[in-house]
């Protein structure tokens, strides 16, 4: 199968595209070729989008929001079909891969109730006669650049806030997870959601990112990816002065406390450091334990780890996937040898799995290190795979310290039974979502997603905060006195 561009409500022909092998990464096999496009690909689509965007900024917002309606639909009908490509593409285990399919679900109908409401304000004018509003408009042409871990959610959070806001969108998913693109730009095209309003284009980020970088007529970048190519995003589109929104890289970290329930604790922490094989923005990567309970909770975290079944996320027994690619791999092996070189114990895992069919596919097997000092790489750098660092604490103010000490700040969470220590905790935990007794994931659609420090640049994925990467504000003023009335003059 060749994956091709959707642009201008048309699949691109292959011409003389280059093309380039989509892996199923629990086994190895082929599952599609997809199209590296060029600059020239993404000018085709800018101009549709640009061409469509005027027509489609006049289109009621309640009516943009019905294609909304119907692509929710269209998406729920076809579940099950889409979870499974999610698996296969990504490796995520079908379980989660049915979560993630339901998680762009509810953000179409979200959004598309959106379409009723857009809320701008109406506000007393400070003159006579005179009244004063803002309201929500559209920016035009937005690009939009998704990572795989998220496939399809992440694609939704961006891409459905853009459209029913009265924006066109192009968007490039990661080169390792292009059919569930594939498979949305199929649902946009059932949907019947006019040409140019939702394009899709395949490519490398050197030359298509860049390309929607750089391209004058795209007003907005929106992108999930590394900190260190979020960074670049940012400053190349600087440079434009275009809106760039950025949800980048975690460190994310569970609290146990002394008076935590420490059966509840495990379970959070292990469904949030190896669900998804660790490969989560939101993953846990660190357990910060109280002292008095870090004993009892290895054990309890030992004896759980021993039930995690390894192998191909299509198998509905499995509970670990496996990881994208042989370079990411590679990446947690190295990050492995490093914590065991400065000085961590490691209690279990540590290994790429590589028996029977294991072979095949990018397994590694679930890692717990002890002993970890706060400050050492793997304790502070994201390591995005199942490998979690223990790190033993005295107090919650030290606690909440040691979360607070790494660069990034998407995700934390706390387990205690203290209504005072939480309440502590969720106010000073410097991380853009705080969870309590519950692990670092589980976000839902309604409330806005993204992170504090290295994690972001101040703007949000998901509920009505996402408008705010879409939209301008445009402030209105009409005066019918009938005479020129001078603000902050004639009424003083
Ligand atoms: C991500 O890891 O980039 O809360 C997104 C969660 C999911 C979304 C994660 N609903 O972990």
């Amino acid at each position: 199968m060749q994956l091709n561009n959707y642009i201008g409500g048309k699949w691109q022909d292959s011409g003389d595209a280059k093309y380039v092998p989509v892996t199923n990464p629990a086994n190895g096999e082929e599952l599609a070729q997809v199209r590296l496009s060029t600059k020239e690909d993404v000018n085709l689509a800018v101009a549709a989008a640009k061409e469509a965007q005027k027509k489609w900024a006049l289109v009621p917002a309640p009516k943009r929001a019905d294609y909304l309606y119907e692509i929710g639909r269209i998406m729920k009908e076809k579940k099950e079909h889409l979870a499974q490509v999610l698996t296969k593409e990504m490796g995520k285990v079908i379980e989660e891969g049915r979560g993630e399919v339901q998680e762009g679900i509810d953000m179409a109908f979200y959004m598309a109730g959106e379409g009723r409401r857009l809320f701008g304000e109406t506000t007393p004018s400070e003159l006579a006669d005179k009244f004063a509003m803002s309201v929500r408009a559209p920016i035009g042409v937005v690009g939009l650049i998704t990572p795989w871990n998220f496939p399809v959610a992440i694609a939704t959070w961006k891409s459905f806030p853009a459209i029913v806001a009265g924006n066109t969108f192009l968007w490039k998913p990661a080169t390792e997870t292009p059919m569930m693109a594939y498979e949305m730009a199929k649902v946009f095209e059932e949907a019947g959601i006019p040409a140019g309003v939702a394009n899709v284009v395949f490519g490398s980020g050197s030359e298509v990112g860049t390309a929607m970088i750089e391209h004058p007529d795209v007003k907005v970048i929106s992108f999930t990816g590394s900190t260190e190519t979020g960074r670049s995003v940012a400053e190349r589109g600087g440079r434009h002065l275009k809106k760039v929104s950025l949800e980048m890289g975690g460190k994310n970290a569970v609290i146990v406390m002394d008076d935590a329930d420490l059966g509840l604790a495990v379970e959070g922490i292990l469904w949030s450091a190896f669900g998804t094989a660790g490969q989560r923005c939101t993953a846990c990567s660190r357990v910060i334990v109280h002292k008095d309970v870090k004993e009892e909770l290895e054990s309890l975290l030992l004896t759980a780890m021993e039930q995690l079944t390894i192998g191909d996320g299509m198998d509905e027994t499995v509970k670990i996937g496996p990881v994208i690619n042989k370079k990411a791999l590679e990446k947690i092996h190295n990050y492995v040898q490093i914590g065991k070189d400065e000085g961590a114990k490691l209690l279990v895992g540590g290994e790429i799995l590589a028996e029977g069919n294991l072979g095949k596919g990018n397994y590694y097997a679930p890692t717990l290190f002890t002993n970890v000092d706060r400050d050492s790489r793997i304790a502070q750098e994201e390591i995005f795979g199942p490998v979690v660092s223990l790190i033993e604490v005295s107090s919650l103010e030290e606690a909440i310290e040691v979360n607070n000490s790494v660069t990034f700040g998407l995700s934390s969470s706390i387990f205690s039974r203290d209504v005072n220590t939480v309440f502590k905790a969720q106010r000073d935990l410097d991380t853009g979502i705080v969870y309590v007794n519950a692990g670092t994931t589980g976000a839902e659609i309604h409330l806005p997603f993204g992170g504090t420090k290295g994690t972001g640049n101040g703007h949000r994925d998901s509920g009505v905060a996402a408008l705010d990467v879409y939209t301008e504000w445009k402030s209105i003023y009409i005066d019918f006195s009938g005479k020129l009335q001078r603000a902050q003059i004639d009424n003083s």
